[in-house]
């Protein structure tokens, strides 16, 4: 057995001290426990000891329509692995013309063999029609509970009365429906102005995707899922108009799953200006275009207001929508047309950290620990299997050491990207020990030989 001695865990009861022993990827004991000469000891002195954390929101190995994402599930996982996570659920997507069944074959062969971290899949429902809706049922068998859906970009987005269909089908299995909550056509339009008043550079985006688009889409799908009659998920909450959206619909009795993202809580949209505001709107100052993601970065007051609703408990994950493009051969796609610029951002390494560091003084353990991994796992149909210290659960554990001062740095990190968001910042701990399946995966920052992630299949029901 191996066991993990002297640590703290954190429940969600609280913080606990006792030991926890594993073996064959499961935990077996947590309590005072004894090792004998057979078992294999890993001292946890001054760490906490969380369940694996769960990054409920990448897309790795994707072709958005502009670009492929720099990480690949080896890449990407290797990444996920250093920084602490044990497990993502990243969105296989249907392509328009195709099946679930392919979009699910191409993500599941992907991943396979080369993931670092455990990996789930949510399905992208792109094109609805009898055949996807059979298919629903195929999903939900193999594993797969939860479903995204767009309404902005024009090669992924469904109609109202799609998304209501959608709705309706999944909540007869209880699987739950993620939405990309923004307003497409109003943005392309939107777009467009911004265009013909010559302003083609990054400083653009922000003013072509404004929080109200968000807002309006919000509400639209909260009302879709109480005609429907099913529970909904707003994934990548970026705005104060979305989540006042949020507890509107909450108020009413609606079933509504808020995710936000580290970005939206930690940066504003002062990024998109580079060094010149003026030079960027005109694209000749081309530095904001590594925060061009969707939604994109919002005002200092919106992240506030996000950070209020973390800290009230109105959001239930925090994930990242791991989604990277390198700065010097994919963002510079767009250096005329700040629409072209594939949307995205990288992430997946950093959450944990960036989380501890930025929450340390207003969050407890237990209530990062519900953000980064239990409640993902609970949304996402895991729980107790993963995202709980418990005997029975997966040996998935991140050994957190608050000690350890570090800066990210994009030289240093496992991302296949030439740039992080986060350049700079300071991060006050790191993950001294992460076991995927009970095998050490990573240690302080770096990965360690071995593959141990393993295709995690789901239910709600
Ligand atoms: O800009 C982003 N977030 N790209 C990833 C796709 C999505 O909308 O989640
Ligand atoms: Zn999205
Ligand atoms: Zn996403």
């Amino acid at each position: 057995m191996k066991i993990i001695k002297n640590g703290i865990l954190v429940t969600p009861e609280g913080e606990k001290k006792a030991d926890i022993g594993f073996d064959l990827g499961k935990i077996l004991r947590i309590g005072e426990l004894k090792p004998t000469e057979y078992d294999e000891v890993y001292d946890a002195t001054g760490c906490y000891v969380f369940p694996g954390f769960i990054d409920q929101h990448t897309h790795l190995q994707m072709n958005t329509g502009t670009a492929w994402t720099a990480d690949d599930f080896e890449s990407g996982t290797r990444a996920a692995v250093s920084g602490g996570t044990t497990c993502i659920v990243d969105f296989a997507t249907q392509d328009r013309g195709d099946t679930l069944k392919t979009a699910l074959g191409t993500w599941m062969k992907n991943a396979e063999g080369v993931s670092r971290c455990n990996y789930a899949f949510h399905m992208a429902v792109t094109d609805w029609n009898e055949e996807t809706k059979a298919e629903i049922e195929d999903m939900i068998e193999e594993g797969v509970c939860s479903f995204k859906v767009y309404m902005a970009y024009d090669n992924l987005r469904l109609e109202d009365a799609e998304l209501l269909k959608v709705l309706k089908r999944l909540a007869q299995d209880n699987a739950i429906c993620g939405c990309h909550c923004e307003n497409g056509p109003l943005i392309s339009d939107l777009q467009k102005a911004e265009i013909a008043a010559g302003h083609t550079g990054p400083a653009a985006h922000p003013i072509s995707r404004p929080a109200e688009a968000e807002a309006e889409a919000v509400n639209r799908f909260a009302y879709l899922g109480e005609l429907a009659g099913a529970p909904i998920y707003v994934v990548h909450l970026s705005s104060k108009l979305g989540l006042e959206e949020v507890r509107a619909a909450r108020r009413r009795g609606q079933t509504v799953y808020a995710e936000t993202c580290p970005q939206y809580l930690i940066l504003d949209d002062s990024r998109y200006d580079g060094a010149d505001r003026e030079k960027s709107l005109r694209g000749e100052d081309f530095e904001g275009a590594k925060y061009v993601m969707s939604p994109p970065l919002r005002k200092p007051s919106d992240v506030k207001a996000l950070r209020d609703a973390v800290l009230a408990g109105e959001i239930d994950a925090v994930a990242t929508d791991h989604c990277s493009f390198r700065f010097d051969t994919q963002k510079v796609l767009g250096r005329d047309d700040f629409r072209k610029i594939p949307n995205g951002a990288p992430g997946i390494e950093h959450r944990p950290a960036l989380m501890m560091t930025s929450f340390a003084e207003i969050l407890s353990m237990p209530e990062l620990n519900r953000l980064l991994s239990e409640g993902p796992a609970r949304l996402m149909g895991m729980y107790p299997r993963k995202g709980a210290l418990m005997e029975g659960s997966d040996a998935d554990i991140t050994v957190w050491d608050p000690e350890v001062k570090w800066t990210i740095r994009a030289e240093k990190q496992q991302q296949n990207v030439d740039y992080t968001p986060y350049e700079g910042m300071e991060m006050q701990g790191q993950a001294a020990m992460v076991f995927v399946n009970g095998n050490l995966a990573a240690q302080y920052g770096r990965p360690l030989d071995g593959i141990y992630g393993c295709y995690v299949a789901r239910s709600r029901k």
